[in-house]
């Protein structure tokens, strides 16, 4: 794994487009995200580009999009994804950090979707990153970014262990997807983990692979806070990718956006 052994989704890459294909809110924030893309004006930039689900999908809509992500083997796949969409010549991708990319000129739009700010573990960190993140907005600029609402019954949810999908491997063999969580709630954070066992034709086990992921999420009061320390003016917060606005008692999802001021 070299250099990258650190980068938890070089392992992970490989079942991305499973695990959001059977992921309910991975429909649900892509037409958001997509329509927000298309209505901005200047350069673009997709933190976590991750496949190029979302920024493909914008590109052939018309959308020049500057996608950064700190795994290559994500970067590769967002690569193949825009040459089979024929739209690589809008598509810039940057291997970088979310709290050290540069982005070539100050963007209109930086996008963080699909609660990826969690993968950032510690409160430092995230603060880094939205530091960052307004420091490569133009004046007037928009930040978007999104993250769980956390509530006991989905602590609850992701604790269980779920068969997740059931596909046919390259080899041609039955594979289980099934996933947990090992949720520290002091800490706001958990190890994602998934396994996929490999059958042959009489359901015997003939392998089974591991992968872990880690993730945090923030408090929508969290949230609000690390925006305003960084400089940012909120402009909205839903509560859902339909554009409800926020309500704690109902909202599944936190969904921010705020600009830089001019
Ligand atoms: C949940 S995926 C989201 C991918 C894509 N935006 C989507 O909605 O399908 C998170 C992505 O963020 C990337 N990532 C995680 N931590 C990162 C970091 N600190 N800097 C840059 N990229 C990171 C991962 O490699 C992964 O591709």
């Amino acid at each position: 794994m070299g250099d990258n052994a650190d980068v938890e989704y070089e392992r992970f890459a490989d079942i991305y487009s499973v695990w959001t294909s059977t992921a309910p809110s991975a429909r649900a924030n892509r037409s958001f995200y997509v329509d927000a893309y298309r209505a901005a004006d200047g350069l673009i930039c997709e933190l976590g580009v991750g496949d190029g689900r979302i920024a493909v999908d914008a590109a052939s809509q018309g959308c020049a999009i500057v996608g950064v992500d700190n795994s290559p083997a994500m970067l590769a796949l967002c690569r193949e994804r825009a040459e089979r969409a024929g739209v690589s010549s809008l598509m810039t991708l940057l291997e970088a950090d979310f709290r050290t990319f540069q982005l070539p000129s100050p963007a209109g739009l930086i996008a963080l979707p699909y609660h990826s700010i969690g993968h950032l573990r510690s409160m430092d960190e995230k603060r880094a990153a939205v530091r960052q993140i307004h420091a490569q907005l133009r004046s007037g600029g928009t930040f978007v970014f999104d993250d769980f609402v956390m509530t006991p019954a989905r602590l609850e949810r992701m604790r269980q262990v779920q068969l997740r999908s059931e596909y046919t491997s390259p080899s041609g063999h039955e594979v289980l997807l099934w996933v947990t969580s090992l949720v520290n709630e002091q800490d706001q954070s958990m190890r994602v983990v998934t396994w996929e066992d490999e059958l042959d034709t009489d359901g015997v086990l003939l392998s089974r692979r591991y992968r872990k992921l880690s993730l945090s999420w923030l408090e929508p009061a969290q949230s609000r806070q690390l925006l305003e320390d960084a400089g940012f003016v909120i402009d909205t917060c839903y509560g859902e990718f339909d554009r409800t606005p926020f309500d704690a008692s109902s909202a599944s999802e936190q969904i921010w956006i705020a600009h830089k001021a001019a």
